[in-house]
């Protein structure tokens, strides 16, 4: 696996043929991988990034306690079959100067939106940004960002961006609870109480969340998409996840 920490360098290691790209912030787990090897089995390549975005964490939110291992990183992802790791600083992609912003207006808007403003227009710039270096056939995003796969979609659909998404299903613990990389700031006591987050979607039960702190529980229509998703802060941490409606296979 090849390492490019600038786009320069992207450019002199980017692969032929096919690429598959996978976004992402780092902190590896089985969700990550999961898109890595969906990448790996319908392409020629795989790039993946790994750049944890500062403009879509809001003042406040966890962007300087947001995991970080870079070497754990790079091995899981040579060992999943990524060709290139693209890991640059945030100068390289905001250099001074910067002032270019993409927006999906409506999308971008509740869930997710309303807790977090300009967050999925700073998703959705970075993502255009990394179609334009790697120029993949396609990328790859989890379900468990259900609204960040709409806006996404969206995107490529509005901008007629030459490629396609892949959609993986959610990869959960064994207990249920979406793996994600914030999960590492729960205590044994919050880990826990987060099971009724994946308990109170698959009942389709809001009262199962009582005594937690819920942002929203919530039905929605992403673009023909229909979701119930959810948002509850447990301690200090955030956590989202959802659940495909109605037949819909992911
Ligand atoms: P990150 O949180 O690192 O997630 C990278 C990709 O992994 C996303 O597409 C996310 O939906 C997927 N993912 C996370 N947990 C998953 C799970 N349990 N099962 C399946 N897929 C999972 O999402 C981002 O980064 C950023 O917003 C990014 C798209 C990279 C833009 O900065």
């Amino acid at each position: 696996m090849k390492m490019a920490r600038t786009i320069a360098e992207l450019q002199a290691a980017r692969p032929s043929g096919e690429i598959g790209l996978v976004p992402t912030m780092g902190a590896y787990h089985a969700g990550h991988v999961a898109l890595f090897e969906a990448a790996r089995a319908e392409n020629d390549a795989v790039v993946a990034s790994l750049f944890v975005n500062p403009a879509q964490f809001a003042e406040g939110e966890d962007f300087a306690l947001y995991p970080r291992d870079r070497e754990r990183d790079s091995c899981i992802a040579a060992e999943s079959g990524v060709d290139v790791l693209f890991a640059p600083d945030a100068s390289e992609l905001y250099p001074s100067g910067y002032q270019t912003w993409v927006d999906v207006e409506e999308l971008s808007r509740p869930l997710e939106g309303a807790f977090r403003p300009g967050h999925f227009r700073a998703v959705a710039t970075v993502c255009l940004k990394l179609f334009n270096l790697v120029r993949p056939a396609r990328a790859y995003f989890g379900q468990k960002d259900a609204q960040q796969v709409a806006v996404v979609g969206r995107l490529v659909r509005d901008l007629h961006l030459p490629l396609e998404l892949h959609v993986v299903p959610t990869v959960r613990d064994d207990d249920g609870l979406a793996l994600s990389s914030r999960n590492v700031f729960l205590s044994a006591d919050e880990r826990e109480r987060a099971l009724a987050l994946p308990r109170a979607l698959a009942a389709r039960d809001r009262s199962l969340l009582d005594g937690l702190d819920v942002d929203y529980f919530e039905e929605a229509d992403l673009d023909g998409m229909h979701v119930l998703a959810a948002a509850v802060r447990v301690g200090s941490t955030r956590l989202i996840d959802n659940v495909p409606l109605e037949g819909d296979p992911r």
